[in-house]
């Protein structure tokens, strides 16, 4: 305890432990990262999305017939009701597509008949219909935004492969669904981080799983999180010219600035899910355009950088989101779109937690230090100066 008799303050609660999981490990020393006991590296290079999805909710891999009633089950929900594509339609091109997305996805509960129905397995088709409804909401937010009209599911296609359907009214190439599938993989899990931590906050009151996923959404949008993507891109794009990027990025650690898609809380290594990207970034590059060329290198000199000055001694290596951005834009996504798409990836995630906490529920209420006066007397309005 500090001389004035104050506690000891986690800010952001570094360092504290909020719930006993199995559902995801990440081991920041050694930068392995696992969904149930498997390796992200082994589920990017032999799994799918949606296989990922049962995986993280139900806690083993299916088998055949498990992954196809589950695949079914997604493809049934599908569509949109009517009053959530007004929504949409409404506020997609007035505000941030994350604050659309947030009023969508709290807009489901009106359509949920089973409200009351709190039981385990409510809940997980509660997480699957939310899991396959917020990529058509995302989709149909990316639509609009770009004049477009709601564009009708497809049964015959995957998770990924509707989703940039629905998107662009266009079936996508192969190159760009398995792009998506794959970054749906790395994003779907990673254990207390902020937005999950808020989801699991709102729903430890026993508010609904809507509730609880509106507030993963909302912590999920800020640039320190998963709107990172979105800044990484952005500097990249400011810093313009490869031999640019040594000066923008010195300059911006000199004034004590962060560069976006960089540190991490727990990973004190190279992120594992960042080096997948890469190198999937690095195996494009020969039919990609000049501005993906361009981005890549940018990329590669800022990444050099930041490791030589702050990686092996300040533990400050490449996040998820920093090469995230050349991906997306090499599948023709609107920059707007990244950190939607890193929610309706990291839903399950949210679900899961959810859904585990709940077995065990106790309310989060942490202590704050007061440090203000007290026993102040009360001067009434006319009398203060
Ligand atoms: N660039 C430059 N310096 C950095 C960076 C960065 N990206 N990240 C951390 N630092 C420095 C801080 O300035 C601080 O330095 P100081 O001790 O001299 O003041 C030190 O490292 C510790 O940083 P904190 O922000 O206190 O670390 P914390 O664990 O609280 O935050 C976070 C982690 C938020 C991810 C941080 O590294 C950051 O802001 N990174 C940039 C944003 C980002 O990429 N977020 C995505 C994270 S991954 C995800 O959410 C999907």
């Amino acid at each position: 305890m500090p001389d004035n008799g104050a506690p000891v303050i986690n800010y952001g609660l570094v360092g504290v432990y909020i719930a006993d999981s199995k559902i995801c490990k990440v081991d920041g020393t050694a930068g392995r990262l696992y969904y149930r006991g498997y390796s992200i590296d082994l589920l990017a290079k032999n799994s799918s999305y949606e296989e990922v999805c049962y995986l993280i909710l139900y806690g083993h891999l299916p088998t055949n017939e498990e992954l196809d009633s589950f695949k079914k089950k997604l493809i049934d929900a599908r569509p949109l009701p009517d009053m959530v594509i007004d929504v949409i339609e409404e506020f997609a091109k007035k505000q941030d597509p994350m604050d659309t997305l947030r009023s969508a996805v709290s807009a489901l509960s009106a359509y949920d008949n089973k409200m009351d129905d709190r039981t385990e397995s409510a809940n997980l088709d509660r997480g699957v219909n939310l899991i396959s409804k917020m990529a058509s909401i995302v989709a149909t937010i990316g639509r609009y935004r770009r004049g477009g009209g709601y564009v009708q599911p497809d049964s015959s296609l995957s998770h990924a492969e509707n989703l940039l359907y629905m998107m662009n009214g266009t079936k996508p190439s192969q190159k760009d669904a398995k792009l998506l599938d794959l970054m749906l993989i790395l994003h779907a899990e990673h254990s207390s981080n902020a937005s999950t931590f808020s989801t699991l906050v709102a729903g430890s009151t026993l508010a609904d799983l809507y509730s609880a996923v509106t507030s993963g959404i909302a912590a999920l949008k800020g640039p320190l999180h998963g709107g990172a993507d979105e800044a990484a891109l952005k500097m990249m794009k400011t810093i313009g010219d490869p031999d640019n990027t040594e000066t923008y990025i010195d300059e911006a650690l000199k004034g004590k600035n962060k560069i976006m898609g960089f540190g991490h809380r727990v990973y004190k290594t190279y992120d594992p899910r960042a080096m997948i990207i890469k190198n999937d970034l690095m195996s494009l590059q020969e039919n990609e355009s000049q501005e993906v060329k361009t981005l890549t290198a940018i990329a590669l000199r800022a990444e050099k950088m930041m490791i030589d000055r702050l990686g092996k001694t300040h533990g400050i290596w490449p996040n998820i989101d920093f090469f995230a951005g050349p991906i997306y834009v090499s599948m023709g996504m609107s920059i707007e779109m990244f950190t939607p798409i890193f929610a309706a990836s990291r839903i399950v995630g949210w679900c899961a937690h959810m859904i585990e906490y709940w077995k065990d529920n106790r309310i989060f209420r942490p202590l704050e230090y007061y440090s203000g006066p007290l026993d102040l007397q009360y001067v009434p309005v006319g009398e203060r100066k």
